[in-house]
């Protein structure tokens, strides 16, 4: 039962639950339009798709969420300065939220504990804290959404359009929600990925799925997705035991979130991140580390959202003591690797952090071969 590598930084996106803010303001401000006013100068009807949804296109730089977060131990100013350089490689922005050193917690302030587990001053407990802020910033700062990543990651070149086609999919060919037939329900409804989520998970490094609801699924092609082999064995299997996928080459399942682990890439709602601070030791209390709270919550039908596999966001290896803040044991370990240019990660069709010499390397004594502005 214990933890599966419980990641530890975090990017979170939030939406507001929805449609009814935004049509109250809408209404508030439409001007009336007096009946006298000549048929032409009458604006013209609100637009129909004509039962044409309008093309998907790249999300914006803070990937079609109103915030991304990372979570980053103050300490861990390596991680940050390679994000720093991806996130402007990638054109993205982001924000950080610091890890948290668990003995900082006071033992009046911890959780109560579920099943008799002493969590105290445990990297679990800090682990949780840090989540439990990066909701708390949400909530109290009525963030609609929020994307919280972890400070280990790595993702494509071609991020923007792979949220932006998966924001796409859940809004306007999103099966789960509305049944096959009647995906154009969701049409309307002006929120980047659909406005009726908890949680949206894209860096999982495990996944459980609902066998009694494996209806509550989709595939869809992305242009930009690895080739399945590439990942993780655990998302092989899931393709093909599972979802019955054989090859696969840039295929995505849509499915309804059930048992995510890791959390080195979501993204929550306003109202997620309440749900998941009243659930997971902000109110209620806990008894496992983050990830395995968050999964049971879902397990259990108190917050609910979709999953994207094989994920967009990966874990980011350099092998030795920096590849985790979560082991007491391995803060003052050796770092016995050799950084990030033996580096590797999974399950990605174009890492960016193995772009990113192609952008920076240059060599101006030689007719500046490779500049770039
Ligand atoms: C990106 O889109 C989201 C959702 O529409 C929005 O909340 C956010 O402000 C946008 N980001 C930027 C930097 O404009
Ligand atoms: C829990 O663990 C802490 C730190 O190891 C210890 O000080 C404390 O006494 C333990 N509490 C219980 C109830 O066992
Ligand atoms: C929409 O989802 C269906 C499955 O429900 C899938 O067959 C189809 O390819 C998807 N459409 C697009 C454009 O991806």
């Amino acid at each position: 039962m214990l933890q599966v590598v419980v990641v530890c930084t975090i990017i979170l996106t939030l939406f507001f639950t929805a449609s009814h803010f935004k049509s109250d303001l809408w209404r508030k401000h439409l001007p009336s339009i007096p009946d006298q006013v000549p048929q032409s100068f009458r604006p013209p009807p609100s637009l129909s798709f004509k039962n044409q949804p309008p093309k998907p296109k790249p999300a914006n730089s803070t990937l079609d969420f109103q915030e991304i977060f990372y979570i980053s131990m103050p300490y861990r100013t390596d991680r940050q300065d390679a994000l720093s350089l991806l996130a402007a490689v990638s054109g993205i922005k982001l924000t950080m939220i610091p890890g948290i050193d668990p003995k900082t917690i006071h033992h009046k302030a911890e959780p109560h504990m579920i099943g008799g587990n002493n969590m105290t001053a445990t990297p679990a407990l800090g682990c949780w804290r840090a989540h439990a802020n990066a909701w708390k910033h949400i909530i109290d700062n009525n963030i609609e959404t929020a994307l919280i990543v972890e400070d280990d990651i790595d993702w494509d070149v071609n991020i923007k359009d792979i949220m932006g086609l998966w924001g796409w999919q859940l809004r306007y060919n999103n099966t789960i929600r509305w049944g096959r037939e009647n995906v154009e329900k969701g049409w309307k409804e002006d929120c980047p990925y659909g406005c009726d989520w908890d949680e949206l998970w894209m860096g999982q490094c495990g996944n459980a799925v609902n066998k009694e609801r494996l209806d509550l699924h989709w595939r869809y092609s992305d242009p930009n997705g690895p080739d399945i082999g590439s990942a993780d064995e655990g998302f092989q299997k899931e393709f093909k035991d599972i979802w019955k996928i054989s090859g696969g080459d840039g295929m995505r399942v849509t499915s309804a979130t059930y048992g995510p682990l890791c959390t080195m890439g979501y993204a929550v709602s306003r109202m997620g991140a309440m749900r998941m601070l009243y659930h997971i030791g902000g109110w209620h209390g806990m008894g496992l580390p983050v990830d395995n709270e968050i999964a049971f919550k879902t397990e259990d039908g108190y917050i609910s959202g979709y999953t994207m596999t094989p994920p967009a966001f990966t874990a980011w290896r350099v092998g030795g003591s920096r590849d985790t803040d979560n082991a007491l044991s391995n803060n003052n370990a050796p770092t016995t690797d050799e950084g990030n240019e033996k580096g590797w990660s999974k399950g990605l069709k174009s890492s960016v952090r193995k772009h990113l010499a192609q952008v920076l390397d240059k060599n101006y004594w030689k007719d500046m071969e490779n500049e770039r502005r």
